[in-house]
């Protein structure tokens, strides 16, 4: 809507936003976007370095995407304050702030949005992932100042508005709203950390936020992932050596134990 006076779009090194052409070009990582260059112009900054970001905002960037904490370049959780950071420049430079919650969103972080953590509001947020536990689904929620810029049919989709998608995601809200559901993610996020980090004392770092933890490895985790699978437990690789672990938020804490012991022995297998 603002193209001509505000044609900068900002976004982090390291994201991962998905692979449809918009999406993608907010993509950093080459392997993703280089097979389908040219995407629009985005630039990218230092994801978690606010300074960085203050050095190159000014008042015709329409946006800044980010992810609250980086999923897929190996669960990066920023320093505190900076979340609070980016919301003060876009709101300074009167740009959007654009949360992509589609992995963090809907209780995974032990907040039912990740930027709670740091009370903010981003103007856009993107949810997808858990919204739906299972059945797919997306959402973009926006204020309505941003949601007046977009008429009726403006946006649409084949599927979009499908009923048995949305009675699944008013499901899952209605189990992530239960009184304790969030703190219960939180305590069980730390259960786990704990465990990993007895698994895994060679870890150069074991970090996250609620249930979605990295362990950051000093080599290539892949036999590790392939050994876990023999043993009933699905994991996966992330940027940088890194195991990602997002187990559904309704697990037990006895299930978590059960978890960190077939991890151990998968470990113990290679
Ligand atoms: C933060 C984030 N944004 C966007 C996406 C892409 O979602 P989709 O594949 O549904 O387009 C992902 C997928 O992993 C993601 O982690």
């Amino acid at each position: 809507a603002h193209g001509k006076t505000k044609p900068r779009l900002i976004a982090c090194e390291g994201s991962f936003h998905g692979r449809t052409l918009g999406s993608l070009a907010l993509t950093h990582t080459p392997k993703y976007r280089e097979p389908f260059l040219p995407l629009i112009d985005v630039e990218f900054v230092p994801f978690g370095d606010a300074a960085a970001l203050a050095r190159i905002m000014r008042d015709d960037v329409a946006a800044v995407f980010l992810e609250p904490v980086q999923g897929e370049s190996g669960v990066q959780v920023p320093p505190p304050g900076y979340l609070r950071a980016v919301r003060e420049l876009c709101t300074r430079h009167g740009s959007l702030f654009v949360a992509d919650e589609v992995q963090t969103g809907i209780g995974r972080t032990g907040a039912m949005f990740a930027y709670q953590h740091e009370d903010v509001k981003p103007d856009v947020l993107c949810l997808a992932k858990a919204l739906g536990g299972g059945v797919p689904i997306g959402a973009v929620v926006m204020t309505e100042a941003v949601a007046a810029l977009l008429k009726p049919g403006l946006h649409g989709t084949t599927f979009g508005g499908n009923q048995l998608a949305c009675a699944a995601a008013l499901a899952v809200l209605e189990v992530v709203t239960q009184p304790g559901f969030l703190e219960r993610v939180s305590a069980h996020g730390a259960q786990l950390q704990a465990g990993l980090r007895r698994i895994f004392p060679e870890a150069l770092a074991v970090r996250g936020q609620g249930l979605l933890i990295g362990v950051q490895l000093p080599s290539d985790p892949a036999a590790i992932i392939r050994a876990g699978f023999d043993h009933g437990v699905v994991v996966g690789p992330a940027g940088g050596n890194v195991i990602r672990l997002a187990p559904p938020l309704t697990i037990s804490g006895e299930e978590i134990d059960e978890l960190c012991a077939r991890l151990a022995a998968a470990k113990a297998a290679v």
